[in-house]
């Protein structure tokens, strides 16, 4: 297309505004859709006894694995196909080393073999990062003032075997080791798990946006002041994305995704163009938050609002959504 196509016929021959004269009309010329199907519902659970409030996300409260499941169940009906959670570890169960990451009967593995023996057609994405299980908040084992690579791509290899025997079928590490992709294909391959695919979260920023997820699975007192720059991605940066999403599609990465979401569909549609494969965004926690107080504050239409967000994922050429309304937009057609 030449700009020549659209200039050669001018007003008042053309009137853009024709096509947005009635409702069916418009219907007929729409570009891109959104639905159910292209959602994936994401949620924090938390064990029963614990407080389900999230500040900064009204809507979205933790769920107990009994709540998670009977939810799950409503979001299969409803043509969601998949969900990610990520779990309140409670404070005492968290130490330097994620050993709670280990354990088979964490909250997180009790949650997928629920959700695996009530919905088992209901996809589940699961996370290896450490951060939910860590004193400290970060992704992995500390040196000193960083996060150590390797000995945490040791410790992911261990736990994401935990995932898939419980019955995880998409393996997501958000967590920004290098050669973590790697290191998971071949540990899920060389214990069988050759089907189970891997979802990278290729280009993770170092974002503000994380704030009621941190506090939402108990890591926001224990970061403090610590940001995740020393492995997260510069918000500032487009080249720098692209190069990670190469990197672990050559290590084996089946889908790859931008987070968060909103500010980033540059990064979506640059990396849709470049490579042609199954590109996701994350919606996350402040992105959602914000429309739900803007809402509660009586300046904006929730759902209103939150259709447009996912529209412009969609047309960013986003292949699905991680969000925490999944459920109730699903619930709203
Ligand atoms: C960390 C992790 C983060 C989120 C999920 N897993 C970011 C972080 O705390 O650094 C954010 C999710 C959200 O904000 O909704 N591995």
């Amino acid at each position: 297309m030449t700009l020549a196509n659209f200039t050669t016929t001018q007003f008042p021959i053309i009137r853009p505004r024709r096509l947005r004269r009635h409702a069916w009309l418009r219907d007929m010329v729409q570009e891109h859709y959104v639905g159910p199907k292209d959602l994936v519902w994401t949620v924090i659970i938390r064990e029963d006894h614990v407080d389900p409030t999230i500040p900064g996300m009204p809507g979205s409260p933790r769920l107990s694995i009994r709540e998670l499941v009977e939810r799950a169940q409503e979001a299969e009906d409803l043509g969601i196909p998949a969900i990610a959670f990520f779990p309140h570890v409670e404070q005492h169960l968290k130490d330097e080393s994620a050993s709670e990451a280990l354990n088979p009967g964490s909250l997180t593995i009790r949650a997928i073999e629920a959700l695996k023996k009530h919905c088992p057609n209901l996809g589940v994405i699961s996370d290896v990062a450490l951060d939910p299980f860590t004193s400290h908040g970060f992704d992995g084992l500390m040196k000193g003032d960083q996060v150590d690579n390797d000995s945490t791509l040791e410790l992911l290899a261990k736990s994401v075997l935990l995932h898939v025997q419980a019955g995880a079928d998409v393996i997501a590490p958000s967590e920004m080791m290098d050669g973590r992709i790697k290191v998971l294909r071949e540990t899920l391959d060389g214990a069988g798990y050759q089907d189970v695919s891997l979802l990278s979260y290729s280009a993770k920023y170092a974002s503000a946006f994380y704030g009621p997820y941190r506090g939402g699975i108990g890591s926001l007192g224990n970061l403090g002041k610590g940001d995740k720059k020393t492995f997260y991605v510069n918000p500032a940066n487009k080249a720098e994305a692209l190069r990670e999403v190469s990197q672990d599609l050559l290590e084996g990465a089946d889908m790859v995704m931008v987070k968060p979401g909103l500010p980033y569909l540059d990064v979506i549609s640059a990396i849709k163009e470049t490579f042609h494969v199954p590109t996701f965004a994350f919606h996350v926690s402040g992105e959602y938050g914000c429309l739900k107080l803007m809402h509660e504050a009586g300046f904006m239409d929730f759902a209103r609002a939150f259709h447009e967000v996912l529209i412009s994922f969609k047309r960013a050429g986003c292949d699905g959504i991680l969000t925490y309304g999944a459920l109730e937009y699903a619930r709203l057609l």
